[in-house]
This record gives structure tokens, C-alpha cells and sequence, in this order.
């Protein structure tokens, strides 16, 4: 899964694609590498690691040339060495790639005797075209010729020797954006890495190919047939974002929250009631709700389960999207599949919701990117309104999933008559209240940040949680070995004496979400469990709850009172305030952790 980039210009393109490729680094970090052809002559520069990797090594060893591609990675088949880095490069063909080629084993056996350098899957396709070009095929002809033989998903540019005004790009399960500038064109994995270069896009669709020339994009469709794809002028992207002032983009993210939530909720409701930002949505005739999401963005989701259930009494199930795609899952025509995705390009998301498609009674998203595929392909598209997020680990958009989410369960209980018009405006109240309660939340941060010292010392944190608080449980585990790289588990709190109690003793901290809820005697006796067997609890709860909690808790933050089926919005703030700072304690990379990448575009 990577980000990739082509210019055809007419000027330098090394610094062009480079600048393209920092827009596309939230899609892997491993290595990043540059392909141009100058007067003819086709050569690369490749480095392991960071972009800035490669920055550098432009600086002591420049790539000329005015026709170019780029490459960012997440390795997938090979370390991330600079051999396995791309542009891959056979004879007079230099490749890059996005997805995975299912069946390059046997393309490679076939092609053996051929000097592979790399592990990759992509070496296989620029050894193919090569293999086609010494056949006496153009390089067009050879790039088609080989697209034939490659199963699997992938984005593809390929640029050639001797051709200083050619870039077959091509696209099958990952997507591909061709961008229009004034006798120059652009490929890139999405609008973003163009962003600044044009405002004019054609996505090409399953299985085209295009012969892209500065005069423009010859697009065929996958029988080869001449297609004509619609040119989009998008809104204009957001300037590269900087880090107002934190020492992390993810720490201003999440300060930034009380203000992108303030957003959402001006956007989704008015005058008491939900109202949404575009288009129109019915509940009234559904009768199940499947919300499908990985990540951070399925545990909004689960949050969302107990919403939908309570709020508008609707059967609700939720999916981890790599799992629903392959189980089979029958979906009634009288259900709503509702997919969420911060970047709307998550490969997996991507295939479920095109599973459901035509199946389902109507495919809804949730998305903080308008022009995402994901969005393309809904019947309705929800805008996050969360604004770029460029720290790896989700935080502002998990924050305006929730209020997107929570907007559309008190909608659908109100059209399938669950709750009244008065219910409803009491609940719009109860969230217009959150973004100053999630103000008081953050000025627990000096304190948060004084009591992670021990954390960073755990080997492993459990989180517990029960009702909507399990599901944010998960989230704060998540956070937290996402950034820290601590073992951390979240579980549901009546669950714990089912097995994960064997792991509770004097090393391992339990940080228990427990608003005073109607559930909160329980909760507390599953505390004195942890107790009892010398765990040590961080409680964090309101004023009443760390009253009632008793004695023997190794500490207890106290948060504001809230309507407690809104709490995990509440709670997201701390748990994401442990993480960072546990984080800043260990000294890891705290924007792009290791082995991460923002938006995962395999499977
Ligand atoms: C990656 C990110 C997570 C994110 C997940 C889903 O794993 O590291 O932070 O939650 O993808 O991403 P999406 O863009 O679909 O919300």
C-alpha cells in the first residue's frame, strides 16, 4: 500500500514529485523513491525510509529530467530496504505501484533467468513490460500486454526510456487519479497529491488504462475499448497543514477537537432538530443498520451500535470490513449499509461497501474526504467536517464520526417514531454541550501528562469499559499501542473474570472508563476485582463516581458530568491524552509510528 505520482512538465519534476509525494506519505513511510527521463535517458533515485530520506539524497545527487513518477511505501512483499524500494526498474522500464499482485509468484517463475534485484511484487511487471519490449512490442503495446497477465489490485505508472512524454498509468482495485494542467498531466493515487498542481481530475475507473501525454490522457476501458471518463474540477485542497504551535500534529488534533466538533454539530442540526449538511435520508422504512469501517473508525461504529439500538430501537450490527467482505454476510434490501472511513480510501472498507452495493437498501458513508472513493461510490456521502488529519493515529476524525454517527441515530429514531421531538432536541442539547465539556477535558492534560510516567514502565495496560464506554475501551487500547508500542488490551468490564483477570497483577495498570452511569455499581465491583489481585487502577469517572468508588484505586482523574451515552465522545480526550504522553515518555515517533500507515489501500 503506497502513494504514487506522475508528472509529464516543463519544468524540473524531481522537486515537483517529491513535494506531490509528501501529500501521499499518509499512505506509508517506509521508503520513497523518484523515476525521470532526461533527453531520453530513464533514472532513478531510491531511499529507505522518511521522504526527507530522499530530500537529502536529491540534494547530494540531483535527478534531472521534466517527465517523471513517484513512489511512497508501506511494504507489503519485502523489507523496506532500498533494493525493494520503487520506481522498480527492468532494461528501459521503471514501474511504481499501489496494491498487491496476487499471482507474481508465478510470474516471476516464468520470468526466471531474469536478473530480479528486489523481493517485490512490482519487479515482476517491469521485468514482463521489459520482457515485451525485447519482443519488439512498443512501450505502450508491452504496458498493456502486461496489465493482461497481472492479477490482483493495483495502481500502476510506468515510464520508459526513450519516451520523454509518456506515462501509461492504469488502475484495477486501487484508485487513480489523472490530473489536467496547461500542456502539462499529472497521475496520482488521489486528488490530494495534485492538489496544488490542478483543480482538474479524471478518476479513471476499474480496470482503464491510460497513455497519458502532455497533450492529454488517452483512456481505454479493460477490453481495451477508447472510453470517455468525465473531467471533475474538485474543490480546491487544504494548503499543507502545519502544526500550530504543538510539539505534534497529533497533539494539535486533538486540541483541535472542541472546534471541529463545534463544526459537525452546526452542520448536522438547527433549531432542535438533525438536519443534514446534503441530500435527504429516510429511516422510516429500514429495518437493520450495517455499519462496516477498520481501525479507529470501526470502534466509532460500535459506539454507534448502542446509539442506534437505544435511540431509534434499530437492529444494528457492526463489521470489521476485511471480515464482512469475505463472509457472505446476506444483506436485506430493507437494511441501511452505512461505511465509515476517515480517508475514504481504505482498501478493505472500499470492497465491503461494493459488496453491499445493490444488495443493501441504500449504501450511506461517512467520510473526511469529499472526493475519496469511498464517497464517489455511496448513494450519500456524509462530510466529517474534521478537517485535515495528518497524525497517523486518529483522533478529531474519530470525534466527528462519533457526532456524525450519533446525529443520524437520533434521526432515525425520530422518523421510526423511538423518540419524540422533544427527546430529540434534549439530546442535539446534551451534544451542543460537549465541545465545552471537551474544553475541560483538555486542561486535564498537564495532569495526564504527570501521571504517564508509570504507564511508559507497563508492558502491557488493559482498558475496561462497559455499555458505549466498552467500544471506547477498545479505542484508548488501540491509541495507545498504535503510538507507544505498549501491549494494551481493551475489554468489555463484565468480561474480564472470563480470562483476561489471569493477566492482572502489580505490573499491569487497568485504566477503567467509568462514567457514574446506571452501570456503575457493577463496574466498581469489577474494579475491586482488579483490586483484590494487587492491579493498579486508573479510574477515570465524574465528581460522584470517584465518591462512590471506594478506596485502593492507584489514581482517579475526574472528568465533567455528561449525559452518559454521549460520555465516549468525552472520554475519547483522556484516552487520547494517555497515549500521547505515554508516547512522549517512550520517545516514539508519535505522527508516524512505526509500521503504520494513515490509510491502508491493500487488503
Ligand atoms: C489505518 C489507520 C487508522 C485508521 C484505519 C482506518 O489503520 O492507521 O488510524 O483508523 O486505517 O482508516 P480510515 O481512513 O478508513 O478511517
Amino acid at each position: 500500500m503506497c502513494g504514487i505520482v506522475g508528472v509529464l512538465g516543463h519544468h524540473e519534476v524531481a522537486p515537483i514529485l517529491v513535494e506531490a509525494l509528501k501529500r501521499l506519505e499518509y499512505r506509508g513511510y517506509d521508503s520513497a523513491g523518484i523515476a525521470t527521463v532526461e533527453d531520453g535517458r530513464l533514472d532513478r533515485r531510491r531511499a529507505v525510509g522518511k521522504l526527507v530520506n530522499l530530500s537529502d539524497l536529491l540534494v547530494h545527487d540531483p535527478l534531472a529530467g521534466k517527465s517523471g513518477i513517484g513512489h511512497t511505501r508501506w511494504a507489503t512483499h519485502g523489507a523496506p530496504t532500498e533494493a525493494n524500494a520503487h520506481p522498480h526498474r527492468a532494461g528501459r522500464v521503471a514501474v511504481v505501484h499501489n496494491g498487491i499482485i496476487e499471482n507474481f509468484r508465478e510470474l516471476r517463475a516464468d520470468l526466471s533467468g531474469r536478473p530480479f534485484e528486489s523481493e517485490t511484487d512490482t519487479e515482476t511487471i517491469a521485468q514482463l513490460c521489459e520482457r515485451h519490449m525485447e519482443a519488439g512490442m512498443s512501450p505502450r503495446e508491452a504496458a498493456v500486454a502486461t496489465l493482461g497477465a497481472l492479477e490482483g489490485a493495483f495502481a500502476l505508472a510506468f515510464l520508459f526510456e526513450g519516451e520523454n512524454d509518456l506515462i501509461v498509468a492504469a488502475r484495477k482495485g486501487s484508485p487513480l487519479a489523472i490530473g489536467h494542467g496547461d500542456g502539462e498531466m499529472y497521475v496520482g493515487s488521489d486528488a490530494i497529491a495534485l492538489g496544488p498542481l490542478t483543480d482538474r481530475i479524471t478518476y479513471l475507473e476499474e480496470g482503464d488504462y491510460a497513455f497519458v501525454t502532455r497533450d492529454g490522457a488517452e483512456i481505454h476501458d479493460a477490453r481495451g475499448r477508447l472510453a470517455n471518463r468525465e473531467m471533475r474540477t474538485i474543490a480546491p485542497q487544504a494548503a499543507q497543514v502545519d502544526k500550530a504551535g504543538h510539539r505534534h500534529f497529533m497533539a494539535k488534533e486533538i486540541f483541535e477537537q472542541p472546534v471541529v466538533l463545534s463544526t459537525a454539530l452546526a452542520a448536522y442540526s438547527s433549531a432542535g432538530q438533525v438536519t443534514l449538511p446534503e441530500g435527504d435520508l429516510d429511516f422510516s422504512n429500514t429495518d437493520r443498520v450495517t455499519m462496516v469501517a477498520c481501525g479507529t473508525a470501526s470502534y466509532a461504529c460500535a459506539i454507534a451500535k448502542y446509539w442506534f439500538e437505544q435511540l431509534a430501537g434499530l437492529p444494528c450490527d457492526v463489521d470489521i470490513a476485511s471480515e464482512y467482505r469475505y463472509r457472505e454476510p446476506p444483506v436485506s434490501p430493507a437494511s441501511t449499509a452505512l461505511f465509515v472511513s476517515q480517508s475514504g480510501e481504505t482498501a478493505d472498507t472500499l470492497a465491503a461497501l461494493r459488496y453491499a452495493r445493490g444488495k443493501a437498501g441504500r449504501i450511506l458513508s461517512i467520510v473526511n474526504v469529499p472526493e475519496s472513493s469511498i464517497a464517489r461510490e455511496s448513494d450519500l456521502a456524509l462530510p466529517i467536517l474534521a478537517g485535515v488529519e495528518v497524525g497517523v493515529a486518529s483522533t478529531k476524525a474519530f470525534m466527528n464520526q462519533l457526532a456524525v454517527l450519533a446525529h443520524l441515530a437520533i434521526l432515525a429514531g425520530r422518523q421510526k417514531g423511538h423518540i419524540d421531538p422533544t427527546r430529540e432536541a434534549e439530546l442535539l442539547a446534551d451534544l451542543a454541550r460537549l465541545p465545552a465539556l471537551l474544553n475541560q477535558a483538555l486542561a486535564l492534560d498537564p495532569k495526564i501528562a504527570k501521571r504517564t510516567g508509570k504507564l511508559a514502565e507497563a508492558r502491557s495496560v488493559l482498558f475496561l469499559g462497559r455499555g458505549p464506554m466498552y467500544p471506547m475501551a477498545l479505542e484508548g487500547a488501540l491509541k495507545l499501542k498504535e503510538i507507544s508500542y505498549i501491549h494494551a488490551e481493551g475489554y468489555a468490564s463484565g468480561e474480564l473474570k472470563h480470562g483476561p483477570i489471569a493477566l492482572v497483577d502489580k505490573t499491569v495498570p487497568v485504566v477503567v472508563l467509568a462514567p457514574r452511569d446506571a452501570l456503575f455499581d457493577k463496574t466498581v465491583s469489577n474494579m475491586q476485582e482488579v483490586l483484590a489481585r494487587e492491579g493498579r487502577v486508573w479510574l477515570i469517572t465524574d465528581a460522584t463516581g470517584a465518591q462512590e468508588a471506594g478506596d485502593g484505586v492507584w489514581q482517579t482523574l475526574v472528568m465533567p458530568e455528561i449525559n452518559p451515552i454521549f460520555a465516549p465522545m468525552l472520554y475519547a480526550v483522556p484516552a487520547q491524552l494517555i497515549a500521547y504522553h505515554t508516547a512522549l515518555h517512550k520517545g516514539t515517533d508519535v505522527d508516524q509510528p512505526r509500521n503504520l500507515a494513515k490509510s491502508v489501500t491493500v487488503e
